[in-house]
């Protein structure tokens, strides 16, 4: 399985998100971040590096996390776009993140991928409710996911992604275990979708 995470628009956790999914099934996290830390477990591919590196063609699990171009289409994010079985959309609620969203659906939807959207990082039920009906009416109907704001991602930044597996073993990670759940269903759902021939 491999699973594009993608956005024209900075900052919408597709990082997190990306590394959270890897984690998940297992796969490599791969990106195109100019800056990545250390310790994180995802594998940068060199900025000055113009195409996709064959190791991650083959045939092995591979989450993309990989920041877009309004205007072009890199050739790197191409490939992706084309190994990928399912794209997914990471956005905030903002009017600048959902026209983002819009617009890099609009770019990669030619090649006929699975497309899901995942409202990130919002607290409140009335941001994301305008956040989907106004995506909707943009775009048609296409499955829009959401991650609320949690302290996950800042655990799997800080402990790294080991933690993310062995949640529930620890004491006193009861709501962050409920919360890795919830993580999980939207992930299933993302890869059911990459699954469907
Ligand atoms: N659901 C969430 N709950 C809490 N914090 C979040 C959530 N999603 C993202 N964040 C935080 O928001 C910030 C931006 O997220 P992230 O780095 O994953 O975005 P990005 O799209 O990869 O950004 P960039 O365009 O800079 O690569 C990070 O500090 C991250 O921890
Ligand atoms: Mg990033």
């Amino acid at each position: 399985m491999k699973i594009l995470v993608t956005s024209v628009k900075g900052g919408v956790g597709k990082t997190g998100i990306a590394l959270n999914l890897a984690t998940y099934i297992g796969a490599q996290c791969v990106t195109n971040d100019l800056v990545v830390s250390d310790n994180s477990g995802i594998i940068q591919i060199e900025p000055k590096t113009k195409s996709m590196p064959i190791k991650f063609c083959a045939n092995v699990p591979v989450v993309f996390d990989f920041g877009a171009s309004y205007n072009s289409i890199d050739p790197k994010l191409a490939r992706a776009v084309k190994l990928s079985n399912v794209i997914a959309i990471p956005t905030l609620t903002d009017a600048r993140s959902l026209q983002g969203t819009i617009d890099t659906v609009n770019l990669v939807k030619v090649v006929g991928k699975p497309i899901v959207i995942i409202i990130n990082n919002f607290t409140s039920e009335s941001k994301f409710n305008h956040a989907k009906d106004y995506l909707i009416d943009a775009l048609g109907q296409l499955p829009i996911f959401a991650i609320r704001t949690t302290t996950l991602f800042e655990r799997v930044a800080k402990d790294g992604s080991e933690w993310f597996s062995k949640v529930h073993h620890i004491k006193g990670e009861y709501q962050l275990n409920k919360t890795r759940i919830a993580h999980e269903l939207v992930y299933d759902a993302i890869i059911a979708l990459g699954a469907k021939k």
